[in-house]
């Protein structure tokens, strides 16, 4: 290759990255741009209202058949990947969803054939959780990155290494806690969840509780904490503080603390971070 090629290629794979494309997800390159365009009706007049109903009318179809595909995206170009429901009716569907799943099996399931994320798409796999399910402690963490879509286990890449250390510290380990994550699946690039996709996942995290019943809820960064405990303010402000938080069955307390990824960028902030995980080891006894 010449020097000027080499430029070019490098360049490319730089505006794919930043693009957020940074997984090969086949061995040969496709050229979508080769493919013959769908042909599709053009909507009647006036439709577009009537169009709008019937998508809320069929908002159950953001799923699949459950367990077709354990934990496995859509093929690309599948029904679920080329129709968008809105934010609503998925949040609708997703709330039917986690309210009907009577164990974490069945909530993984549900999530499974879940179509009404687009991140689904884009992902790898699902992301679902890692620890004890009859763990006494849960945190909950933002979205799983290019190790947790990698290996389907939240917190297992650097952020997730530190974690671990900071466990250990207060003389736990994974088979003490119960670790998840707000959106169960990657964001392209590792970008944070839009509040919209966040809404869309929080009737599944939110029965995830439920179902796990821990004594203590950890939201781990500021948009977890935002979603979960519905606080406005920062992460700064907020971090150590004990909040009550309702499961459905009974009230529980929570508390947000730093992310491992802000304490691997910002060092010196793991000192607040090591109050907070005091408080968690004195609020276990
Ligand atoms: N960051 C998160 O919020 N969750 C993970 O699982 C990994 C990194």
């Amino acid at each position: 290759m010449t020097p000027d090629r080499i430029k070019a290629a490098r360049d490319l794979i730089a505006f794919h990255l930043e693009a957020g494309v940074d997984i090969a997800v086949g061995d040969e390159p496709v050229d979508r741009f080769a493919e013959p365009a769908v042909e599709r009706p053009p909507p009647a007049a006036n439709s577009a209202p009537r169009e709008a109903a019937r998508r809320e009318r069929h908002a159950p179809a953001t799923f699949s058949r459950p367990g077709a595909a354990a934990d496995l995206p859509p093929a690309a170009g599948s029904q679920s990947a080329a129709t968008p429901v809105s934010a609503e009716a998925a949040a609708m569907a997703a709330r039917q969803a986690a309210h009907s799943a009577a164990t974490l099996d069945d909530l993984r399931q549900m999530l499974t054939g879940f179509e009404g994320c687009a991140l689904r798409n884009t992902a790898t796999r699902l992301v679902f959780a890692d620890g004890n399910p009859a763990a006494k402690l849960m945190f909950v963490g933002e979205a799983p990155g290019y190790e947790e879509d990698k290996q389907g286990l939240p917190f297992v890449g650097r952020s997730g290494q530190l974690l671990d250390k900071m466990l250990a510290a207060i003389g736990l380990d994974r088979t003490q806690v119960y670790i998840t994550n707000i959106v169960p699946w990657r964001p392209p690039g590792n970008r944070t969840p839009t509040p919209q996709e966040s809404q869309i996942c929080l009737p599944f995290i939110r029965r995830q509780i439920e179902l796990v019943d821990p004594d203590l809820l950890i939201c781990l960064g500021g948009p977890s904490m935002q979603t979960l405990l519905e606080v406005k303010d920062g992460i700064m402000k907020m971090r150590g503080k004990w909040m009550p938080y309702a499961t459905g069955t009974r009230d529980i307390r929570a508390m947000a603390t730093l992310h491992p990824a802000y304490l691997l960028r910002n060092p010196l902030a793991k000192r607040l971070a090591w109050r907070d995980f005091l408080a968690i080891r004195k609020a276990l006894g």
